[in-house]
């Protein structure tokens, strides 16, 4: 019905196109079903590597069922799913290497909507991860303020990405006025030097 962009999602999509080349690394913070897993290991072809975070089993489970029927096996082989909190650093990844870090709040679809993202770790977790980023690297998270824990997490990214420095960083937060509470996205880049 809108050829430009109809979500937040294919409005994040566009901005990861336009920032990953393959042969990136790249994380995947909140896998859940696995879409925009997919669609970071399109973007980083054979070269490059994903990295998936999800908290659940079932999620990861999931998301590597979505990977099997989509990739071959050699590009399967560069998704590394990790069931941990994203509070935590991934393993073995190198500070300044990561090129695009996406988090897609809130609960599994389909899943228990009482496991869902939490203000504090989601907090933790960004500040933690913005030291993995390249130059030029991207952050984007889509946060879902119809609910009550999604409207907290919104609100605090809002303050602590308001306090980034301008010289670094390049903060946008896209939100559709005209539908209430609908999600938005931060995207956030790290300067090139
Ligand atoms: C909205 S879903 C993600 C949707 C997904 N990106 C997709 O394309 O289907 C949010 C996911 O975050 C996960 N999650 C919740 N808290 C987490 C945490 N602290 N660390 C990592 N994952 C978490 C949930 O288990 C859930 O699967």
């Amino acid at each position: 019905m809108f050829s430009l962009f109809s979500n937040p999602i294919d409005l994040a999509h566009q901005y990861w196109e336009r920032v990953v080349r393959p042969g990136d690394l790249v994380i995947d913070a909140t896998c859940g079903n696995g879409k925009d897993t997919l669609k970071l290991a399109q973007l980083t072809g054979e070269e490059g590597s994903v990295i998936g975070i999800d908290l659940q089993q079932e999620a990861l489970v999931k998301t590597r069922t979505l990977l099997e029927e989509s990739l071959s096996p050699s590009h399967l082989a560069r998704i590394h799913l990790i069931q941990q909190s994203h509070a935590a650093f991934p393993p073995k990844v190198e500070k300044n290497t990561v090129k695009l870090i996406v988090y897609n709040l809130g609960y599994l679809p389909g899943g228990n909507k009482n496991v869902t993202t939490q203000a504090g770790t989601t907090l933790e977790s960004v500040t933690k991860y913005f030291t993995l980023l390249s130059p030029g690297g991207v952050i984007s998270v889509t946060c879902y303020p119809g609910h009550e824990e999604g409207a907290r997490e919104e609100k605090s990214l809002s303050q602590l990405f308001s306090t980034l420095s301008p010289a670094i960083w390049s903060v946008c937060h896209h939100r559709w006025v005209n539908r209430l509470s609908s999600p938005s996205l931060f995207i956030l880049q790290k300067s090139n030097n």
